[in-house]
């Protein structure tokens, strides 16, 4: 596999932070060119300050943290303490991070980088709402040629939503921004509720991640057994979605996940399913099949690869 430089967009949120680690643990497969904070699952200055948390966690101070858009295009910004805690990553001690916030904007960043790269050479992995890209492509339409790909998570068909009935949070935050990306031409893998929610972190497969004597490892278990608590009881399932880190683990090992290309449409008008992703699953219109719709994963193998990758850092 030859190397991918990626752009991470993200929101951490424990997910987004296990779904960093994960990156941050593949240095022969992915280059991390930034990574870019949003506000989402909690204000900016708490998803920026975990970010870099995070690099320190992994020992990455090479990777430059930046901080972007701190509200939704349109709407006021939602976030989601009651399920990631009042910090976002509840279950990792927090400290101030030794790794500094770039100067320069997320949006400038993603502008810039794009714009000095090749034609098709880069992939955004946008894990929380999509303002920050959807301003970049607003900003500058001239840097879509340079998109190799965008492998995001947010959304749902048959799982339907988990922050309102018909949507999911991601869309839902900024649904004028994820309808710019879902327009803008460039591929979509999507990594919507459907398959996230095929991921869960059983207790078993924890155990298995306690076992390594590593500060990310340990900080992955931290982050999953205080997701376990509020979604093993919103659900009812055995073990919380890992939904952010099916990203990464797409472009590490995407044999694992099937999909189908569809048209996906984003709600932006009406108030009652507002953020809601509409798949055309069965191609009953002619709309240009626009994503990559994963509807399924083998979750063992994710949760080999993840557990796998965790062993890699150093004590
Ligand atoms: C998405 O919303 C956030 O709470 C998670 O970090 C994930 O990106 C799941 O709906
Ligand atoms: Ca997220």
């Amino acid at each position: 596999m030859s190397k991918q430089a990626i752009i991470i967009d993200c929101d951490p949120g424990q997910d987004d932070a296990i779904n960093l680690l994960l990156a941050m643990s593949s240095p022969d497969e992915i280059d991390i060119l930034g990574i870019t904070a949003v506000a989402g699952n909690v204000p900016l200055a708490r998803t920026e300050r975990n970010a870099r948390l995070m690099c320190d966690i992994a020992g990455r101070s090479d990777i430059p943290v930046y901080a972007g858009c701190a509200r939704p295009m349109v709407r006021d910004l939602v976030t989601a303490e009651k399920v990631h805690g009042r910090t976002g990553i509840d279950g990792v001690e927090i400290t101030e991070p030794v790794l500094p916030l770039q100067e320069q904007n997320a949006v400038d960043f993603i502008v810039d980088t794009l714009r000095a790269a090749d034609d098709e050479t880069i992939t955004l992995v946008p894990t929380g709402p999509l303002t920050n890209i959807a301003t970049a492509i607003t900003k500058a339409p001239d840097i879509l040629p340079k998109v190799k790909e965008i492998v995001l998570m947010g959304g749902a068909m048959r799982e339907s939503g988990n922050h309102s009935p018909s949507a999911e949070f991601n869309i839902l935050v900024d649904p004028q921004a994820a309808d710019i990306v879902f327009k803008c031409g460039r591929p979509i893998t999507q990594m919507g509720l459907d398959v996230s929610h095929q991921v869960l972190s059983t207790r078993e497969r924890i155990d298995r991640i306690k076992k390594i004597d590593n500060q990310a490892a340990q900080a992955t278990v931290g982050m999953l057994d205080f997701f376990n608590r509020h979604d093993t009881k919103k659900y009812n399932y055995v073990g919380a979605p890992l939904h952010d880190p099916c990203t990464v683990a797409y472009l590490l090992r995407p044999d694992i996940f099937e999909g189908k290309l569809c048209n996906v449409s984003i709600e932006t008008q009406s108030e009652l399913t507002m953020g809601n992703t509409a798949v055309d699953f069965w191609h009953v219109t002619d709309r240009p099949r626009n994503t990559n719709w994963i509807h399924a994963v083998d979750a063992d193998a994710f949760y080999e690869l993840l557990t796998s990758h965790l062993a890699r850092f150093d004590k």
